[in-house]
This record gives C-alpha cells, structure tokens and sequence, in this order.
C-alpha cells in the first residue's frame, strides 16, 4: 500500500497537504477515486477517518475492497444523537487540523462527518472543496438535507455530481466561478470493481438459485418510527412472495425491522452489511432492487438494474430521468415490483447521465492540483468541459 502520510505537522507553501475526512460507508466509495486521483498528480494527502462508522463491515472492508490507503487518524467518535455526535466530531476534527495545518480538506456527501468538518474549517480558516455539492431532496427533515445546504454554504470549491445542482447552487447564491461540473466519482469506483463483479460467488454462498431482489433500509424516516417500520416490512414481505429478497441489514435499522418482522424465513434473508464487491455483485445480477440509499439509486441506475426507491423524494432526481429509478410509497410497492419485473430496467430519456464516465476523479484531483499552485480560491471555469481534462 502507498504512503500517503503527510511528512511534516507546520504548513509548507512549497509543499501542500490535502486532507479528506471521511467518516461513514458511502464517503469511502466516493474518496477513492479522487485519493487516486491526486496520488497520481503527486500531491501529498492523508485520510482522517472520523470513526463515525466503525464496525469492520461498515468501514474496513470498504478501504480493503477500494484500495484506500490507511487513515493518518482515526477520531473514534462512534455513535450519539446528532448533537453528541456532531459535537464529537467537531472537537476531534479541530484538534486533528490545527496538527496537520492542510493546505485544503476535502469532504463528502452529506453525512454528519461531512458538517462537522466544514464548519471546524471554515472556523479554522482552511479552505474547503465539497463532493458531490449542490444535490437538494428540498426535505428539510431529513438530516442530510440540512448538511448539504450548510456544507455548501460554507466551501470554497464545489464539485457537482449532476447539472441540476448547479441551478440549485446558483439559487442558493454560491458564485459559479467557484463551482464544476466534474461527474459522479462513485461511479468511478463502480467502473474501477465491474471486472470483479460477478454474481456467481455470492448467489451460491447465500443460496440463491432463481432470480431475485435485493433490499437496502436504512433513512431514519423508514426506520426509526415503529409503525412506518412495519408498514415498510409489510410492503417487502408482499414482495417477496413474488420472489427471493436479500436484505443486508444496515445496523442502524436492524432492530427495528426486526421487531416489525423482517427476519429470515420464506422468501426474505436477512444477512449482515456485504462489503463493496459483494453487495454489487450481488446487485449486478439482481432484478429488483428496493431502497432508501442513495448511492444506491445511482449504482443501479448505472448497473441497468430496475430500483424502487421507498422515499417522498431524492436528491437525485437524474436516476429517475436518466436512469432506472422510481420513487415509492410501501403502499406502492409490490404493484411497482410487479411492473418492474414485468418491464426490466426503463430509462425515461434512455441517456445516462452525463459525466458519469468513470472519470470524475481525475477531472477532480486536477481542480485541485490548479488550485493548489494557484492558491486562488476561485480555480478557473464554472463547467469543466469532459474534453478539456
Ligand atoms: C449515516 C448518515 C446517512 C448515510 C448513512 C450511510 C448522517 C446524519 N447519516 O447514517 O446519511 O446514508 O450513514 O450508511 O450522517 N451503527 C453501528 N455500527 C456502525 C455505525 C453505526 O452499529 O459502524 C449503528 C449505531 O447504532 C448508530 C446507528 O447505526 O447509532 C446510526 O449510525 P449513524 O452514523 O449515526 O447514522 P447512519 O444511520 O449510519
Ligand atoms: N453498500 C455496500 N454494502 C451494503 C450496502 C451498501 O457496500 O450492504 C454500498 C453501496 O454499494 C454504496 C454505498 O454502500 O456504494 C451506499 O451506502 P449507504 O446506502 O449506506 O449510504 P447512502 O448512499 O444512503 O448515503
């Protein structure tokens, strides 16, 4: 494994040092490009794992199956409300970037790790760039909603995954000199693993002979009220009764989906978190797939696999015009399923979208590499051509 640890604790203007905090599962998949990316420009960079996600299945095996070097530090900050732990986070991010002093620190998504970090910078005075900036649910309710407006709010470099954020940052009044149009780098990560996707190991170590499903849940609103819990099982045994359903169980939703019965028997089979190459490969030969993740909505979008998402809303509006996505209520779902499995994948504008090339992570380290010896906050262009990288 390369070593990417910074080599010095005081700031070198001849010397930058690029931070990425990181701290819950789908950050992983969307900094390994971009880590890629920079180690390939040369730049110095170190990860800083906040410890947000901690279980092996939640975190190391995402650095294994991607590839990312070791965490220079690792924060530790586990569990809590969202004050506890954003609380957390804040103290431990401060004490970690005032050692290292970097030149930049990059963030991602919209997790609480990804707020934390942004305020402690802008506080500390360092610059920012955002990943995956400007993607709006416009649900104030959902807690990632309310870290995409403040993390966008607060950087100095925005990189967009999508051109309808764009429009939502320019509403917001971000100067577009300060935002690009880079793709997705999940995607990135989806292309770099596609060799080692195949469905056939994990079907046969989970029994699967026939076609079928697979479900994610995890988004608070399902899971954490106890009878939005049970209408949302009730909705999945109805469709497992139309085939076999794989449910790999994210920790946070586990006993509560239990309690309102979704546990193995029948058609449904509950089984821990997979790791990355797994839970695709497993995915890739899937004919259904149920959701309230996000990155799931784009991975399926992209992998031509039918996803029924079980949310009022998402943030990515572009896997439902330019992919197989569609929104659901658990009301909707088995008639959804049914149409799904009759249908195959459907592409309203049978475009995928745009940028979502498997280049976003060079098309990022290179804003970055400009910046970094340009140290202008404003790197040139608002859109960033795919030819011109
Ligand atoms: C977080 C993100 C969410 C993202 C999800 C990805 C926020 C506000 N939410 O939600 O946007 O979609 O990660 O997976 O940042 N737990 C474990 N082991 C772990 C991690 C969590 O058991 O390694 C359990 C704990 O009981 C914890 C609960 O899961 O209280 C929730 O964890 P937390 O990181 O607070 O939020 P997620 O629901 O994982
Ligand atoms: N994922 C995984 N194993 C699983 C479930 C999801 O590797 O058991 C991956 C998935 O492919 C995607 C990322 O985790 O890359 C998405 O994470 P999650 O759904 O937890 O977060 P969200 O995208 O909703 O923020």
């Amino acid at each position: 494994m390369r070593d990417y640890a910074p080599t010095g604790t005081t700031p070198d203007p001849d010397n930058p040092l690029v931070l990425h905090v990181l701290g819950a599962r789908p950050n992983f998949v969307k900094a390994a490009p971009v880590v890629r990316g920079l180690a390939e420009l040369g730049v110095r960079q170190g990860i800083i794992h906040t410890g947000q996600h901690y279980d092996a299945l939640m975190s190391d095996v995402f650095f294994a199956d991607l590839g990312l070097p070791e965490p220079i530090a690792n924060l530790g900050v586990g569990s809590g409300s969202h004050a506890r732990q954003t609380a957390a986070l804040l103290t431990g991010l401060e004490d970690v970037v005032l050692e290292h002093r970097p030149t930049l620190v990059v963030v991602y998504g919209d997790v609480n790790s990804t707020l934390a970090a942004i305020l402690v910078c802008s506080k500390l005075h360092v610059p920012t760039a955002h990943v995956e900036a400007g993607l709006r649910s416009f649900d104030r309710e959902m807690p990632e909603e309310v870290n995409r407006v403040v993390t966008d709010a607060l950087s100095d470099i925005l990189f967009a995954t999508s051109p309808d954020a764009l429009s939502h940052l320019s509403n917001e009044g971000v100067d577009p000199a300060r935002v690009h149009l880079v793709g997705n780098p999940m995607i990135d990560s989806l292309f770099s693993a596609l060799d080692h996707l195949d469905p056939a190991p994990i079907r046969s170590r989970l029994g699967l002979t026939g076609r079928y499903g697979v479900a994610t849940l995890h988004r608070p609103a399902n899971v954490d009220d106890p009878a939005s819990a049970k209408e949302l099982v009730d909705a999945v045994l109805e469709v497992s009764a139309r085939l076999p359903i794989v449910v790999p169980i994210h920790p946070r939703g586990r006993q509560r989906l239990a309690d309102a019965g979704l546990v193995t028997g029948g058609n449904l089979l509950i089984v821990d978190p997979l790791g990355y190459v797994d839970f695709l490969s497993l995915v890739r030969g899937a004919s259904l797939v149920v959701t309230d993740s996000g990155g799931v909505q784009e991975e399926t979008t992209m992998l031509g696999v039918p996803c029924l998402t079980v949310r009022p809303n998402t943030e990515r509006p572009i896997t439902i015009t330019h992919g197989t996505n569609r929104l659901v209520t658990p009301a909707q779902l088995a008639v959804a399923a049914d149409r799904a499995l009759a249908e195959g994948a459907t592409t309203p504008s049978g475009d995928l979208p745009p940028l979502w090339d498997g280049k976003a992570g060079p098309r990022i380290a290179r804003v970055i590499a400009a910046w970094l010896k340009g140290g202008n906050l404003s790197p040139a262009g608002q859109v960033i051509p795919p030819n011109s990288l």
